[in-house]
């Protein structure tokens, strides 16, 4: 086992022993490649969300928000070309009968194909390669021909016939159609104009082939996505100033730098013009963190032809008519939570101990502040650490613990990634102060009982 598939499994371990991600239905033996989100996961995975729509809603005149239904009629995803275009190449292991993504194979056999080349091509460059490659399963050499599977999420709703396979309503692909097929209902209600984004966080589905690296890829996943609407002029400087601002979201989340990289999608999906991604450092190598695309005017365009209805922007000023186009954002939830975490996870070496701690960025952290009494049984400790709690619980999500000795309290709010901890002692009942003990240096020191909010306010930057 290499290093970073052991740094994987240990942040794996963590996630599972500490409340962040558990795997879906485990007590029926769990669900391929879905994962649900724990106490501590889903207020991460809230707070990511919440600092992204702030970031992009409230702190922009010009970007409004969205929250459009995960069904929509299966001709949005007619229009949208997946129904036709979006798909893997899949192959069956004829010896064990294993799914197996074309592209994957490729890629074990230190072949690797861009993530949005063209099926075809991919098929090719397999065909071409065929004995190399062996069933990462069973072994064995014997494999299907690949063939296109498409990766929409099919399902019965409103078909009472029972057969959905000839007439599906999809689960959405991508958050991004829900916003195009409003994009005059919002126009038309709100004061946009161009250049104007809308965003929207959701969950979006595919039917993935393999589903590997605990949430990096998964079969049900929740989509940051904005997309911004500009004349065809604009196209350069718009994308390269959202570029830029997508880079640094993920530094505002304390992500280092270092492991951060673009890459530039050489072969493009069917919608895009131009693609880059934000590629981080995973424990398996770089890989898509975000993309950024150039849609061009292929949605609204689409749209337009098949529904019959015009999308048409009329300047008001210019009175030019036209398609606006499209530049977009669309980030994981589940790939930004890893990559927080993956980053932020540190093992240090202390004199009789090794701590586990999470550095993530302190106005995300799912606690803020736990509040320890140094003495469970004494009663006056209790109530005194018990109402700093009662107070601060309003502003922070807190957390009261009275339970084991004060190290061990420490070291699980480590592993959280709480970036407080304050301890009420005999002296603050005498002094009406208490120690604060921070997560990233250890140091502690004595602040008034009184100081305690000022402290947080000007410490946590929430
Ligand atoms: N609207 C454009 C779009 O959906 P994409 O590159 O297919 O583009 C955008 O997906 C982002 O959604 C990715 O960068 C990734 O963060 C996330 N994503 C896509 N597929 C995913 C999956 N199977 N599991 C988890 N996240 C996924």
């Amino acid at each position: 086992m290499t290093k970073n598939n052991k740094q994987l499994d240990k942040i794996i371990a963590l996630a599972k022993r500490r409340g962040f991600v558990y795997p879906s239905s485990e007590i029926y033996g769990g669900f391929a490649a879905i994962y649900d989100f724990g106490p501590y996961g889903s207020l991460l995975a809230k707070n990511i969300k919440d600092y992204w729509w702030k970031k992009m809603t409230q702190e922009k005149e010009n970007i409004v928000g969205l929250d459009s239904a995960i069904f929509t009629s299966p001709k949005v995803w007619e229009a949208s070309g997946h129904v036709s275009g979006f798909s893997d190449p899949l192959m069956e292991c004829k010896n064990c009968n294993a799914r197996l993504r074309a592209d994957t194979l490729l890629e074990e056999v230190g072949v690797f194909a861009d993530e949005k080349m063209s099926e075809k091509e991919i098929i090719e460059i397999f065909l071409n390669n065929k004995d190399k490659h062996k069933c990462p399963n069973c072994g064995k050499k014997d494999f299907s021909e690949p063939k296109s599977f498409n990766l929409l999420v099919k399902s019965n709703l409103g078909n009472f016939t029972g057969d959905f396979e000839k007439d599906p309503a999809y689960l959405r692909g991508e958050t991004a159609q829900g916003i195009y097929i409003n994009y005059k209902n919002v126009m038309d209600t709100s004061r946009v104009k161009i250049p104007f984004g809308i965003a929207q966080i959701g969950k979006a589905f595919r039917n993935e082939i393999t589903a590997r690296q605990f949430i990096f890829r998964t079969r049900e996943f929740e989509q940051m996505e904005m997309q911004y609407f500009i004349h065809p002029d604009m196209t350069k400087d718009e994308y390269e100033k959202l570029k830029k601002e997508r880079w640094q979201f993920y530094l505002d989340l304390g992500i280092k730098e270092d492991n951060l990289k673009w890459k530039k999608h050489e072969k493009l999906a069917f919608y895009a013009k131009e693609a880059y991604d934000i590629e981080y450092n995973y424990p398996f190598g770089f890989k898509e963190l975000e993309g950024i695309h150039a849609r061009g005017d292929y949605d609204l365009s689409q749209h337009s032809k098949h529904s019959g209805q015009s999308l048409e922007y009329l300047d008001p000023e210019t009175k030019e008519k036209y398609i606006p186009h499209v530049i977009e954002a669309s980030g994981g939830v589940g790939r930004a939570f890893l990559a927080i975490i993956c980053d932020a996870y540190c093992e240090e070496e202390l004199e009789n101990d090794t701590r586990t701690v999470l550095k993530i960025d302190k106005k995300i952290a799912p606690i803020k502040v736990a509040i320890f009494p140094l003495l469970k049984n004494k009663e006056k400790l209790f109530n005194k650490a018990k109402e700093i709690y009662n107070n601060l619980k309003n502003q922070y999500y807190c957390e009261f613990d009275s339970s084991g000795n004060i190290g061990k309290r420490y070291r699980r709010q480590d592993e959280i990634g709480t970036p407080y901890c304050v301890t009420v002692d005999f002296d603050s009942l005498e002094n009406d102060d208490v120690t604060i003990r921070d997560r990233d240096t250890m140091k502690q020191h004595r602040v008034k009982i009184e100081d305690l909010e000022t402290f947080l306010k000007d410490n946590l930057n929430v």
